[in-house]
């Protein structure tokens, strides 16, 4: 396969078991164009069958995470070609990866950039990080996922007041809507998120990923079908020798040795 020329991909971490992948467009401030949408696509399916892996990073530059989709590529665009071509369908990959991504958010994140962060498992913002669906500055409103996002991950309040008026948000507010989980000194962020996947990555992959299945299910299902589901999975767990594993590890006072079965 073709070397991506938008983005960065590399193993981090003392065991080398976080993918930092890094967007690579400083030109247009990571402008997330087809090329590099489809570059983090092909990236991320193959992190996600990488056994290696146990934990990805999404990060763009000190000044941009990502300014949105590309809007000189979007201009000419008519309804027919991006209804019938389900433009931006491709964007899902991001939201159906299995294994947890973290997004470390420096700079700007506005509108597809937001999005791209929203897609992802848990947000760090570095502290000069700013926030915000401009959209409607632009005459459209957010399409992959803004407004939805925002307002199940935030508060309603919040979702409509930046998707309304274009305004853009500090990291603190983001914050506290909801949207990110931490705040780091914007030169710190990196470093922090890796210590955060190596975390991650410690644990049994097979566990991980029904974690990350369960917690979605309360953004995805009604709350009757979310309890129901974590239940299960629970239940599944006990189908998993690491589920023995790591009872028995806590039984005996040593650390669990996971085999993934
Ligand atoms: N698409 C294409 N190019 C972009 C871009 C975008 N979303 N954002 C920035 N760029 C380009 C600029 O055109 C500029 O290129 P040139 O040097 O060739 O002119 C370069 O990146 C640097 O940008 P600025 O000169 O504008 O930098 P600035 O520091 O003055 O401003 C900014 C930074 C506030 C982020 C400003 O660039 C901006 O407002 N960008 C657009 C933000 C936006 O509207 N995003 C939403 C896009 S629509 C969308 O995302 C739809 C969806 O829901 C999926």
């Amino acid at each position: 396969a073709k070397a991506p020329e938008m983005i960065k991909v590399e193993r981090v971490g003392a065991k080398k078991s976080v993918a930092l992948i890094t967007l690579n467009r400083p030109k247009a401030l990571n402008a997330l164009c087809k090329q590099l949408m489809a570059e983090l696509a092909t990236s991320l399916k193959e992190l996600d069958n990488d056994n290696q892996v146990g934990c990805i990073i999404l990060t763009g530059s000190q000044r941009a995470f990502a300014a949105g989709a590309d809007i000189k590529e979007m201009v000419d665009k008519k309804f027919p070609e991006v209804f019938g071509g389900s433009f931006l369908e491709e964007w899902n990959a991001v939201s159906s990866t299995r294994k947890p991504i973290i997004a470390a958010v420096n700079g700007f994140a506005l509108g597809g950039g937001n999005e791209l962060a929203m897609m992802c498992d848990i947000i760090y913002a570095g502290d000069k990080a700013i926030f915000g669906q401009p959209e409607v500055n632009i005459g459209t409103i957010p399409g992959a996922g803004g407004t939805q996002r925002w307002s199940r991950f935030g508060n309603k309040s919040m979702a409509m007041e930046v998707c309304l008026t274009g305004n853009k948000i500090s990291a603190q507010e983001a914050k506290e809507a909801g949207i990110v989980s931490k705040i780091f000194p914007a030169d710190k962020l990196v470093e922090e998120a890796i210590k955060t996947g190596e975390k991650i990555s410690d644990q049994s992959p097979l566990i991980v990923q029904m974690v990350k299945e369960a917690v979605n299910a309360a953004y995805e299902t009604t709350l009757k079908q979310g309890l129901q589901e974590e239940r299960r999975l629970f239940h599944a767990t006990f189908a998993t020798n690491d589920r023995k594993e790591g009872m028995t590890a806590f039984a005996e006072k040593r650390p669990p040795n996971w085999t993934s079965t």
